[in-house]
């Protein structure tokens, strides 16, 4: 039987990510959508033929048995928690929760509600990062993890909530980072981390010419971005392994490049490719094993850009039932948040360089 599901939020991901997909899939039946904005519910009333409400309260545990929902960060928890707490099973677009108390109340909710919540959490799902996983077993020990997602250009929604810390949590550590953390646990399996060091930087997320042209987005507004665009940092996890992570929404770069490289006592393991919907793509997925000074190209399967959504859904039904989903996304999300939060408090501790034109450090700045 197929999953009765509500799209809550038509916003960019919920029109072009999930609703379409959701629609072409056989285990899925789009039965109602939800929207605050009358313009987003108007743009869809009658191309839908499901009701379009104005909240997520119109959705029942006896109308709908999933809410898929994608709504902006800050209002993730308080969305997401109110339908758990009335039965209805959640998946919720990343990042899951914004702080650890969040990450509680959505525990909290699922208990109170007896219903599962699941993460969005896509790039597992890419082919090319299948192909690397299935590397990991010949590097013997893993060592080292290099994470780095930098694009050309591409903030998304410049002026909008995504660059405002009170809507958005933060920057590009919540959006590209947290995929780039999510990619990690699935390759390494999850581990909390013990070590952060980070600093992040702002030159780009208030130029308009730096905004992510695939989105669509309406022109920025007169808000001014407070998050940041760039974040550097290292961290060791509790099983020892050390990672470096790079995520930036713009950068001096001509192309979108993830790049994930696993060092190993036994040899690296390097993906370099491009998540998400960027146009300004690395021509191909390329996956790389060097052992022993001889690096060897890895065959990677060919996809369309975005398939990894439609084949994280091709599972969903399944973990939706499954007993031990109840909580996981929960402790997957602690993990994620409160690094992010270390990360966060890390870069806070550093002197602030990013006001002001550039100059060089003399020794008598301090
Ligand atoms: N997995 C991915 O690759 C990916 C990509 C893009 C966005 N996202 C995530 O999806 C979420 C939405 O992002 P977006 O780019 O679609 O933002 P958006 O601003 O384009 O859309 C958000 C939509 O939610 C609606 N909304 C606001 N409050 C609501 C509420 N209480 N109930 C119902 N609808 C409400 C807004 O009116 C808007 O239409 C974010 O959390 C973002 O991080 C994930």
């Amino acid at each position: 039987m197929s999953v009765r599901t509500a799209v809550v939020g038509l916003g960019w991901a919920g029109r072009e990510l999930w609703l379409p997909r959701l629609r072409a899939h056989a285990d899925f039946d789009v039965v109602a959508a939800v929207d605050t904005e009358p313009a987003a519910r108007a743009a869809f009333d009658t191309a839908l033929g499901v009701p379009v409400h104005p909240t997520a309260d119109a959705l029942t545990a006896q109308d709908v048995d999933l809410a898929v929902v994608a709504v902006p960060n800050h209002l993730h928890a308080e969305v997401a928690g109110a339908l758990l707490g009335r039965g209805v099973p959640v998946f919720l677009e990343k990042p899951v929760c914004l702080t650890a108390a969040e990450a509680d109340a959505l525990a909290a909710a699922e208990r109170d509600g007896d219903a599962t919540l699941l993460a969005g959490s896509a790039a597992p799902h890419r082919s090319d990062v299948a192909a690397l996983a299935a590397l990991v077993p010949d590097l013997g020990h893993v060592r080292h993890a290099d994470l780095s997602w930098v694009r050309a250009r591409g903030v998304p929604r410049a002026g909008g909530w995504f660059t405002q810390r009170g809507t958005a949590g933060g920057g590009v550590l919540f959006d590209l980072g947290w995929h780039l953390f999510d990619t990690l646990a699935s390759l390494l399996g999850p581990a909390p981390f013990t070590q952060v060091v980070g600093v992040t930087s702002s030159d780009f997320v208030n130029a308009a010419a730096w905004g992510a042209t695939w989105r669509r987005d309406r022109p920025a507004d007169d808000a001014v971005g407070d998050v940041e665009d760039t974040a550097r940092g290292f961290l060791v996890r509790a099983d020892g392994i050390s990672v470096s992570l790079r995520a930036a929404w713009a950068s001096h770069e001509a192309l979108d490049v993830t790049r994930i490289q696993l060092v190993g006592s036994e040899g690296t393991a390097e993906l370099r490719c491009t998540f998400g919907f960027s146009p300004n793509r690395a021509p191909e997925s390329a996956l790389t094993l060097t052992r022993a000074g001889t690096t060897t190209a890895v065959p990677v399967p060919d996809e369309p850009i975005g398939d990894e959504y439609r084949r994280q859904l091709d599972g969903l039904a399944t973990v939706l039932k499954e007993p031990a989903s109840r909580g996981r996304a929960v402790g997957e999300a602690r993990t994620t948040v409160r690094v992010i939060e270390d990360f966060y408090a890390s870069a806070r501790s550093a002197p602030a360089r990013n006001v002001g034109p550039a100059h060089r450090w003399t020794g008598e700045d301090q």
